[in-house]
């Protein structure tokens, strides 16, 4: 993993039933190796316990501007000292109003006017307390002040509605604020990568796809999210949640995908494909359901477009990256097809060990040479894989891009 271990975030804690899910995130956030420093409100106490949020993250919580234990009785400015971020999460609607306005009338908000970290706020509240236009001014007024606001979401509230107000779940929060940590290598830069398997029809109700999980296309699309880039990701059919922040473009067929990227593609800095894109698509797709009989069936394929391949011999590519499930002779087929496709980087797997898995080994072949990426979770690979990208990225493009 990249190391968050010199990273301390203040974790402010305000008077909301979502209270409770920041235990889960103080512990997930410590697991990573941050160091959290909790803040509460008089009001969050109510919801949860002091003793619980120390025990959870082994340092005495605070709660009082006049805490005498604070040495020189300077409390909203030692704790955000030397903090490389304070997050409030949950947010109140009154708390998100207090921060847009500059009051400081407790000692949670008063180290936010006192700091000279980044701010990450994470609202919680009733539906219409955050329809409200009220809410609303106070957090754009926060958003034009450089805060960042995760969520909310929506979905089933405490008070028994539905609707806009939910506060993100913890390890969607843990995430997003991890990645506020990564360095922005690709600041400036426009990414676009196909992600999943694609469905060619063969009739009504059939089709041929594969057992891509679509799981490392997205990890690759969020680690250039929080490198910097502005990303888009063209997805065949997963049954995953596409990270917050991201330009999605849901596609079924190889096809579909490959209009998708022909629109994107023109403007774009780098082109990941990742899309185990079909080889084959029916010639002749039925729209009605085939009834079955006792002969032997045969449906006629045609090949499909190369759309990697299409997008590496443009007039002027992009950096383009792509990636080689083999399930024999690694070395041989990737490098082979790197160079056929005329591609500076290419990722290469055994088809038996990533598919559809959550962890992966990759190998990545460039111009000078290959370069192992030791057995990992997929999103530490992706983030090896972008961080290699972007040295070659700078190297090839001088100014664009910051050298890792
Ligand atoms: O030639 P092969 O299918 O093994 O190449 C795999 C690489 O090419 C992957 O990066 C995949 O996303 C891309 N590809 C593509 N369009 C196709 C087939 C593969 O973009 N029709």
């Amino acid at each position: 993993m990249t190391e968050h271990r010199q990273k301390r975030i203040v974790l402010g804690l305000t008077g909301g039933i979502a209270a409770f899910k920041a235990c889960e995130l103080a512990r997930r956030l410590q697991q990573q190796g941050v160091a959290v420093q909790a803040v509460m409100t008089e009001a969050a106490t109510r919801f949860v316990g002091a003793a619980t949020m120390q025990a959870l993250t082994g340092r005495p919580v605070f709660t009082d501007l006049w805490d005498p234990s604070i040495e020189n009785g300077m409390a909203h400015i030692d704790l955000s000292r030397g903090a490389d971020m304070i997050v409030i999460a949950p947010a109140t609607a009154d708390f998100l109003g207090k921060l847009a306005h500059g009051l400081a009338d407790d000692l949670l908000s008063t180290l936010c006017l006192a700091r000279e970290c980044p701010l990450v706020v994470a609202p919680a509240m009733n539906r219409q307390m955050w329809e409200n236009p009220a809410t609303q001014r106070n957090v754009a007024l926060l958003r034009a002040d450089g805060v960042t606001v995760l969520g909310p979401d929506s979905g089933s509230q405490a008070c028994g509605e539905s609707g806009m107000g939910r506060m993100l779940e913890a390890d969607t929060l843990a995430d997003e604020l991890l990645g506020l940590f990564e360095p922005k290598w690709l600041a400036g830069l426009h990414v676009v990568v196909t992600a999943g398997p694609t469905f060619e029809k063969i009739d009504a109700v059939r089709g041929i796809t594969n057992r891509s999980s679509g799981r490392m296309g997205y990890a690759i699309a969020r680690i250039a999210r929080d490198f910097g880039a502005r990303v888009t990701l063209v997805s065949g059919p997963t049954g995953l949640e596409p990270p917050p922040g991201i330009a999605v473009e849901s596609v079924r067929s190889a096809a579909d995908m490959l209009s998708a990227v022909e629109k994107h593609v023109a403007n774009c800095h780098i082109f990941v494909g990742v899309a185990a894109v079909a080889d084959y698509t029916p010639l002749n797709p039925q729209d009605q359901k085939m009834k079955k009989d006792a002969r032997i069936l045969s449906v006629e394929l045609a090949p499909t477009v190369d759309i990697l391949a299409n997008v590496a011999s443009r007039a002027d590519p992009p950096f383009c990256i792509g990636f080689a499930a083999e399930s024999e002779n690694l070395d041989e087929y990737a490098e082979a097809k790197r160079r056929r496709k005329h591609l500076p980087l290419l990722a290469a797997n055994l088809a038996q060990d990533a598919i559809g898995s959550e962890e992966s080994e990759l190998v990545l072949f460039d111009d000078s040479g290959r370069h192992p990426l030791p057995r990992a979770p997929k999103l530490e690979q992706a983030r090896r894989l972008m961080e290699h990208a972007a040295r070659l990225y700078a190297a090839t493009n001088g100014q664009r891009g910051a050298t890792p």
